[in-house]
């Protein structure tokens, strides 16, 4: 097996993971690099989330009897986990949501509905960039819509970077939020967040930023970050699905009127008027999902396990090889940043002209998984005049062996279609 510097055990890490030993289409065997979409879950989370439902199931922060409670106790410490891993001042600023984008709708609700100074209207403007996933362009549009606010973006250079030359004129005084991903889930490209904050700082503007190809691959540090909001989701990072998170900062959640209401997220109620619960609760109208916090929170014990900078190298030696490796599949174009430098590891590429479902389908029949289409952010691929890419994106369980099954992979797709 191919060895690389700063790779992690991966033959014992992949035996907590049950479906990595899959074979499909009758006997091949599964090569997962499809985790930017979704990560596998360890035998450690599936436990947990079967433990919960076996012993401790019930409503939390409702009941008296001893499952609410010990129910309640699981779903908070899920909250303080969360709050350890990014580094968190308070765990009061963890709000659970069912995935990154409900929190990003959070944030743009938030702001729509808020009194000055954070009152996003027709005089203010919003700014995001040109490579956000969809979740990060339709809330914002959304707003724009409704208030009557102008929404602007930073564009892309050719080389698949954000291009902040025109940083001054993109973020002015009119700016009232720059919402922007720390780690692109279709170029691969990590984004210069302390160039955009100092500038939004500049304009007293403030930031959101989509984490969720970030937290699951990288120590994050929110106190680091410098950002007001910062939005994740579970199941890319070992977890389960319907879990999300936004993290904000303490007085901005003080200050925030909530989206949804409902159950639990009030103080009291008549048919007058309603109060509401301090945050986090504000912002969790109605039963969470606590078996899913619940997940998360074995997800991030996992991780921690394995420790986060370890992750982070693994990947990066991981992604050097599948960049040098792919550069040798005659007609393949990486669309994104061609070095690991500052990059994750989510590789899109074009296969000459060869439509990226059909790579995708022949590549299924080798076992090989991949997302194909424009991931999305279809406005990356208008910018680049594609209209889809082939995208491999790797996790801490993957391989370069992996890496050389895609690469042959791509031989066969060539010379299937001639
Ligand atoms: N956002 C996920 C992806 O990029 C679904 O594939």
């Amino acid at each position: 097996m191919t060895q690389l510097p700063g790779l992690l055990d991966v033959e014992a890490i992949r035996k907590d993971f049950p479906v990595l030993d899959r074979q499909v289409h009758d006997g091949k065997k599964l090569v997962y690099l499809d985790n930017a979409a979704t990560s596998q879950k360890p035998r450690q989370v599936l436990d947990a989330l079967s433990e919960y439902y076996e012993r401790y199931n019930a409503n939390v922060h409702r009941g008296v009897h001893v499952l609410a409670e010990e129910a309640t106790a699981l779903y908070e410490g899920a909250r303080d986990k969360v709050a350890a891993f990014i580094n968190a001042p308070s765990r009061d600023e963890v709000i659970f949501t069912k995935n990154a984008s409900e929190s990003l709708n959070l944030v743009a609700n938030m702001l729509g509905w808020a009194d000055e100074p954070y009152r996003v209207d027709h005089e203010t403007e919003i700014v995001i960039t040109e490579m956000e996933h969809h979740s990060n362009i339709v809330p914002w549009q959304l707003l724009a819509q409704r208030t009557g606010a102008k929404l602007k973006w930073f564009g892309l250079t050719d080389d698949g970077r954000l291009d902040l030359s025109n940083i001054d004129e993109v973020i002015t005084e009119k700016t009232k939020i720059v919402s922007f991903v720390l780690v692109s889930n279709i170029l691969g490209t990590v984004n210069p967040v302390e160039t955009i904050i100092r500038r939004a700082q500049e304009v007293g503007a403030l930031v959101c930023i989509d984490a969720s190809q970030a937290a699951p691959h990288m120590p994050m540090d929110v106190q680091a970050l410098q950002a007001d909001f910062v939005a994740f989701t579970g199941h890319k990072m070992c977890g389960p699905t319907g879990i999300g998170v936004l993290w904000g900062r303490q007085e901005l959640l003080e200050d925030l009127p909530p989206f949804l209401g409902g159950g639990e997220m009030i103080e009291t109620v008549s048919m007058h008027s309603s109060t509401y619960a301090p945050a986090p609760h504000k912002f969790e109208a109605g039963t969470p999902p606590i078996a899913q916090a619940v997940g998360l929170g074995a997800a991030i014990d996992y991780l921690q396990s394995i420790g986060m900078d370890k992750i982070l190298a693994h990947e990066h030696a991981l992604t050097e090889y599948a960049v040098r490796r792919l550069a040798e599949v005659p007609d393949l174009r990486i669309i994104g940043p061609t070095t690991a430098e500052d990059r994750g590891a989510a590789i899109s590429f074009t296969l000459g002209d060869i439509h990226p479902h059909d790579v995708g389908q022949v590549l299924d029949e080798q076992g090989i998984a991949v997302r194909v289409g424009h991931h999305c952010a279809r406005p990356v691929c208008l910018r680049y005049g594609i209209p889809a890419t082939t995208r491999a994106s790797f996790y801490l369980y993957s391989t370069p062996a992996e890496i050389d099954a895609l690469v042959e992979g791509l031989e066969h797709v060539r010379n299937f279609f001639g």
